[in-house]
């Protein structure tokens, strides 16, 4: 590709796939669902999306629209937030039961991601563990087209609505894996940012970590021509955890300079519309550009925070404790993550601290990793993020603990630019401890 990230490796991809649903964007889209979902040859259609909204004005404005265009419609909102292979077996049998030929999902990633993986439980019976990576699961592949499916996010955070993947916490293992796919790559996503207007300022942020953590760990995961190449009789599912690659990195490089200016204002003042409506659009492409590069360590090893937290829970969120939000969990440990892997690629690394960054001047690539660092803990000190991992309530003893767990991750993992080992791992949460 003429340039020096993507120079040829031996027995490296020379390739790469970009995959996304039709999407439309806009304040007010959500009016356009019962059109494009008749337009797809949906007849009856399952909602599926969170308690929260089910009987709220969203939900309401979709159900209106698609049954307008003549559309039958049932909902299913039995999901919690951090979605479990139940919760996806539950909305799996409603669709089994109920008989619908196609899905709207309505929510943030919780609603989304349980969409998928229902997807996947309605069209192969059996456990939703057999699909997740080694050494988890078996990896088995998902081999037919699911339901179709059009996405509606109301947080500006997951990206999920554009990517092959769903996250799911396993109950039998008390941890969150990944299922990926092309066969979950949604149709459509319908991106109304007028859906995030009432979200509180606590999950904007972490929403808004979230999202930035997708950009960033896009745009310096391993290039894809570090990673071994597909069989040429494999490529119609190709790896989705691909590595960086230019479509994607110019997405992310937008979706990073958007969490510049646009997070500390959506977080600290509801009322900014401009904000609302870009942190949304930011969310979207970084959702574009992970999705099909996949991300790295700081959310492999947020699933070790998820898996261990106990007795903690998050303001305005409604749920039980033990719980930390998804974004609150990568991004806890993003300011020492990429201080170590900007050690692997010094240059790119001080690229993504420029696009974080606009105010950022006369820094070398040795520096890099204290740049991202620093810039990194300011977001979180001026939109209310937590002092490290002892803000969430764990402690040093626990640190081998919550490394041993991430470090069941491999995929991500091996899509950091720089290789780790358990020590590695176990350093990087010892380096998350306290920030200021
Ligand atoms: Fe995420």
């Amino acid at each position: 590709m003429g340039c020096q990230y993507y120079d040829p490796c031996d027995n490296g991809a020379t390739s790469f796939t970009v995959a996304m649903p039709r999407l439309t964007f806009g304040r007010g889209c959500l009016a356009e669902l019962g059109t494009r979902a008749v337009g797809r040859g949906f007849k009856h259609t399952a909602i599926i999306t969170d308690p929260g909204l089910r009987d709220g004005a969203i939900v309401a404005r979709a159900t209106e629209s698609l049954q307008r265009a003549g559309i039958d419609v049932g909902v299913f909102s039995d999901i919690r937030i951090e979605p479990t292979d139940q919760c996806a077996e539950d909305a799996a049998r409603f669709l089994r039961d109920g008989k619908f030929d196609s899905v709207v999902s309505i929510g943030g990633g919780s609603a989304i991601d349980t969409c998928k993986s229902a997807l996947v439980l309605h069209r192969q019976k059996g456990e939703l563990l057999r699909f997740f990576a080694p050494p988890v699961g078996n990896a088995e592949a998902i081999l037919e087209p699911l339901l179709p499916h059009i996405a509606c996010p109301t947080t500006s955070g997951t990206g999920s609505e554009c990517t092959s993947l769903s996250v799911i916490r396993v109950n039998s293992l008390n941890t969150k894996f990944v299922i990926a796919s092309p066969f979950l790559l949604p149709q459509e996503a319908l991106v109304d940012p007028a859906c995030a207007d009432t979200l509180p300022a606590n999950m904007v942020a972490s929403t808004g970590y979230d999202s930035a953590c997708h950009a960033l760990e896009c745009f310096t995961s391993r290039a894809y021509t570090q990673h071994a190449a597909t069989d040429p009789a494999g490529v119609a599912t190709r790896q989705l955890i691909q590595g960086c690659n230019p479509w994607s990195e110019l997405i992310a490089s937008k979706a990073l300079q958007i969490a510049d200016e646009y997070l500390e204002r959506g977080v600290n003042d509801r009322s900014d519309r401009e904000a609302n409506d870009q942190l949304m659009w930011g969310a979207t492409l970084a959702g574009m550009a992970f999705g099909n590069t996949g991300t790295h360590l700081a959310h492999a090893l947020s699933y070790g925070i998820t898996h261990l937290m106990a007795d903690v829970t998050t303001k305005d969120y409604d749920i039980a404790t033990p719980f930390i939000p998804h974004g609150i969990s990568v991004m806890v440990l993003a300011p020492a993550v990429f201080k170590y892997t900007a050690e692997a690629t010094p240059e790119r690394h001080l690229e993504a601290a420029h696009h974080l960054n606009s105010q950022l001047r006369d820094v070398t690539p040795n520096e890099s990793g204290d740049a991202l660092e620093e810039r990194l803990i300011g977001l979180m000190k001026s939109t209310g993020g937590p002092n490290g991992l002892t803000a969430l309530g764990f402690i040093t003893e626990q640190t081998d603990a919550l490394a041993e767990s991430a470090f069941r991750q491999k995929r991500a993992i091996g899509n950091a630019p720089r290789d780790s080992n358990l020590v590695d791992v176990t350093n990087i949460f010892q380096n998350s401890q306290n920030y200021w």
